[in-house]
């Protein structure tokens, strides 16, 4: 018998039976049996065997992933082992781009090539412009996102060759270089505004204000500031392991679907305010408030368990403060002191102090998670709430990329197919509709 088992004894027959214990790099966090491994405790042998119930996943490795590592009761947070603080400090998005991607940070001619590539895929078809200007004046840009991110698979339907490393690298390149044009180009539309057409001058994050808010301007000067903010916040969300949208994202392509079919379901995914949508959740959720003096109402409200929920907080990793919460704080110092200070600030500072401090939400490790101040600095930037789950997805495709590019050389990649309990009626026959 192996020290590295379980002794399962099934107390319906009297049964034992040794189950492998598994580690990953840190034995302390993710050891873990074969689930398949329970389907051999039978009660009879007509019986199907064991399956594990797991609703939501709350307690089950679906992949194995060395992209990212998340400690939830500690708050740690890393990147292909670099911690978020250090990134968020001194990398960019781009280089945590490919940080994800390729499991080491670039070198100089690395990175020139990296942007490089990125670069060359600003631009989108005239005919996705086309798709985009059809949409309704007030479509959500997430939607308008999902449907257009779809709809380059009709483009490049080269992007069906996932067996092919040079293919892979330009999808991948065409993803995240096209999507801050969609994305873009959808607020545009909203605003009833002329596209700025993309400046391959500029910085990746650079061209992205450039095309949100160039003027009459000859030449777009982004605001330092502003660029930095945005770089940093991309650098925060550009993946988180297995989250939902990433789980959809496996999902998709573990059929041998397309990448950008695949990133399409990711993001309508994230569109659900349980996830990348929490951050336009706090935004209304503190404007529904309206003052400090009515944060111990609010909090009473959520208390009595009628559904509301204090959006921003809780999360299904983090049992503490979320790491890319603490970074949001400080980094809304920054950009209000050159907007001046979004007056629901102080909605959210009083609602984390009452409830850090309150026994229903510490007693549930409910914590700010990353959308609590991210929303709070992206409205004094300017952007609509609605653009919100929007940047989200920009920053998340570096994440989905490499996630999807992990997948694709795994030598355990399976078809998703779960089973089910079932638990509907038995056999019966059919009743003519007289007979009802
Ligand atoms: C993101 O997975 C990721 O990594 C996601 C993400 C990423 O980078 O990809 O980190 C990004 O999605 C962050 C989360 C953003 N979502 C929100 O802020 C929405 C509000 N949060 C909740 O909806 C909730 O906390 C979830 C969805 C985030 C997590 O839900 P779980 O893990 O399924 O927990 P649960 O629903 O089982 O809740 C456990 C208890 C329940 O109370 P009881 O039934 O035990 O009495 O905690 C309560 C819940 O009612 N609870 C909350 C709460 N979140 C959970 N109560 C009040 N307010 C909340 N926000």
């Amino acid at each position: 018998m192996s020290a590295h088992s379980l002794t399962v004894i099934d107390n319906r027959t009297g049964k034992r039976y040794e189950i492998p214990i598994k580690y990953g790099s840190y034995p302390c966090y993710g050891a873990s049996i074969n689930a398949i491994d329970l389907r051999q405790i039978k009660a009879s042998s007509e019986d199907f065997g064991l399956l594990t119930y797991d609703p939501g996943y709350t307690n089950t490795a679906s992949c194995k992933s060395s992209v990212t590592f998340l400690d939830g009761e500690k708050g740690i947070l890393r990147y292909r082992g670099y911690p978020i603080e250090q990134l968020a400090e001194k990398s960019t998005f781009i280089e945590t781009a490919y940080l994800l991607l390729n499991g080491e940070l670039p070198n100089k001619e690395q990175l020139l090539k990296w942007r490089s590539d990125i670069t060359e895929h600003f631009f989108i078809h005239e005919n996705i412009k086309k798709l985009i200007d059809n949409f309704c004046h007030d479509a959500h840009p997430m939607g308008t996102l999902v449907g257009t991110v779809g709809a380059l698979s009709t483009f490049y339907p080269e992007a069906k060759n996932i067996n092919d490393p040079a293919c892979i690298h330009q999808q991948i390149c065409r993803l995240i270089g096209k999507m801050p044009t969609l994305a873009a180009f959808a607020y545009r539309h909203s605003r009833g505004l002329r596209y700025n057409y993309p400046d391959e001058q500029l910085s990746y994050i650079g061209n992205f204000m450039n095309m949100l808010w160039k003027a009459s301007e000859l030449k777009y000067q982004p605001d330092p500031i502003f660029r930095k903010a945005i770089d940093v916040l991309f650098i925060l969300h550009a993946d988180h392991e297995q989250n939902c949208s990433t789980s959809a994202m496996r999902a998709v392509a573990s059929s041998n679907a397309d990448p950008f079919s695949a990133t399409s379901a990711a993001i309508a995914a994230l569109y659900g305010p349980r996830h990348g949508g929490a951050n336009e959740a706090v935004l209304t959720m503190l404007g529904e408030i309206g003052s400090v003096d009515a944060v111990p109402e609010f909090i009473q409200s959520v208390k009595s368990g009628k559904g509301e929920k204090l959006m921003g907080f809780g999360h299904r990793v983090y049992k503490s403060y979320d790491p890319r919460a603490k970074i949001c704080k400080k980094l809304a110092n920054d950009v209000f002191a050159v907007t001046g200070v979004n007056p629901l600030l102080e909605i959210a500072l009083e609602l984390e102090r009452i409830a850090l401090q309150d026994d229903y939400f510490i007693s549930r490790n409910l914590y700010p998670n990353v959308d609590f101040y991210s929303g709070l600095i992206y409205q004094a930037m300017g952007f609509p709430v609605g653009m919100f789950p929007v940047l989200f997805a920009i920053a998340r495709t570096a994440g989905w990329a490499a996630q999807w590019k992990e997948l694709l050389d795994d030598p355990d990649n399976k078809i998703a197919r779960p089973r089910q309990i079932y638990c509907g009626q038995d056999a019966r026959d059919y009743i003519p509709i007289d007979q009802r």
